[in-house]
């Protein structure tokens, strides 16, 4: 109960739930680095898209038809017959990779800043269960469309489990079935609407907790609780609210305007956000020509591909994602930001992030000859830039990191 003296309908309120107490905590006496730049955006954008996934997903919801006979026709007649179903539907699968890339430019940010590094690696490692979480949640939605796509996918990516041992029996547990089926499509269903983002909903709750009990890092990565003023408050923060509440609207309406081209111009993304194959019902006797995941899951699949034998293939997959668990224990570096590592430091996180790119691409496309090596080397690179951290990072130069932010407004 808050000491201060309680009046009228909020004090009331207060007594018994506190509420002004939360809000000052995480909003208006919440002090962020007045540092913040364009990287500190997409904490907030995930969050948006976060929230349209759910609200576009509830309206989907109410015409889609969760069965092996109806569901290709029942996304048919959302497009065609449901009044602006159309838009929801594009909301919802736009919305997917826009979520994506605000996912992954933020951890980009997390990458150039040091963000995961000590005392911040629970906010990283529930980052990276939101991460497996946001994986699982898209693969189980593409399945829902019943196309062809949805079904050679599935097939894919469910015979990965059959190199484990028991192999078999899971992959028939997991299906529900001995092929994949009408059953897989409700299970799928049930987890893609209710239980994975009731999971992913949760985690995020206890990625701020956990981000507002330290406090947020900055481009700097200078810790700015170290210089308070008289009144405890940190001399280089503002007050979240209103100062980035404010800031951040300018990012999410820029984020929108380009959100809303896309949806309304380019809304299968040339192939790569709505795949062509999935424009035909699934048909488990004839598998696609080329089978390829969403542009998202590019990298890991590019990966998989480029190690000759399936067991090593899922191992090299499993271990590509299970690395980034291991970051913030991988960089020894005593300064958090790229701004004041050493000059290896900086080339591999630039190298790092094209190589992403590259195999991103290298997924998506049909693995020849050429570039399966190609795939081959980016593997490798991806590897080492994390396999070698321990021992750049401590080896390189530093530069002296500064009392207090620079920049900032
Ligand atoms: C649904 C997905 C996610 C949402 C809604 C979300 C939300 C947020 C928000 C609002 C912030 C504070 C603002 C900001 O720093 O941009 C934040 C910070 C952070 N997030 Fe996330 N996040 C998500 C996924 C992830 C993932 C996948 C990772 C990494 C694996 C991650 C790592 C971090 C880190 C390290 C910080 C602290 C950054 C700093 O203080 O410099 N987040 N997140």
């Amino acid at each position: 109960m808050s000491t201060k003296q309680s009046n009228g309908f909020m004090g009331w309120i207060d007594d018994r739930l506190p509420v002004t107490q939360t809000y000052e905590k995480h909003m208006s006496k919440y002090y962020a680095p007045k540092n913040f730049n364009f990287w500190y955006f997409f904490g907030v954008l995930s969050m948006l898209m976060l929230v349209n996934q759910i609200l576009s997903g509830i309206w989907l919801t109410m015409n889609f038809v969760p069965s092996q006979e109806a569901a290709f026709a029942s996304v048919e007649y959302i497009m065609r017959d449901v009044p602006y179903g159309w838009i929801i539907r594009y909301m919802h699968s736009t919305g997917a990779t826009f979520f994506f890339i605000a996912v992954y430019l933020h951890m980009m940010r997390a990458l150039m800043y040091g963000s995961y590094q000590k005392p911040r690696e629970l906010i990283w490692l529930f980052g990276m269960f939101i991460y497996l979480a946001l994986m699982a949640e898209a693969f189980m939605g593409y399945v829902l469309p019943w196309g062809q796509m949805s079904y050679w996918g599935a097939q894919v990516i469910i015979s990965l489990f059959s190199v484990l041992p028991y192999g078999n029996e899971l992959t028939e547990w997991i299906r529900g079935d001995f092929l994949i089926s009408g059953a897989t499509l409700n299970r799928f269903f049930a987890l893609h609407v209710v239980a994975v983002p009731l999971v992913i909903v949760m985690l995020v709750v206890l990625h701020l907790l956990a981000l507002h009990e330290v406090g947020s890092n900055n481009p700097d990565g200078v810790d700015i609780k170290k210089l308070k003023d008289e009144n405890g408050k940190p001399l280089d923060g503002v007050p979240f609210h209103p100062y980035y509440t404010v800031h951040d609207m300018v990012g999410i309406v820029v984020f929108l305007m380009v959100f809303c081209t896309v949806m309304f111009f380019f809304p299968e993304g040339g192939g790569f956000m709505l795949e062509y194959a999935n424009f035909e019902p699934a048909n488990g006797l004839k598998t696609p020509a080329h089978i390829a995941p969403v542009w998202y899951f590019g990298c890991f699949y590019a990966i998989l591909r480029a190690v000759p034998d399936k067991v090593f293939g899922v191992i090299g997959m499993a271990g590509a994602i299970a690395v980034l668990f291991v970051l913030p224990w991988l960089d020894r570096s005593p300064v958090r930001s790229w701004r004041y590592k050493g000059w290896i430091s900086k080339i591999f996180i630039i190298v790092f992030a094209f190589d992403f790119v590259l195999l991103t691409w290298l997924g998506t496309q049909p693995a020849t000859e050429k570039l399966t090596l190609v795939a081959q080397v980016a593997s490798v690179i991806y590897f080492a830039f994390f396999l070698l951290m321990p021992f750049y990072t401590r080896m390189e130069k530093t530069k002296p990191v500064p009392e207090r932010v620079t920049g900032g407004h």
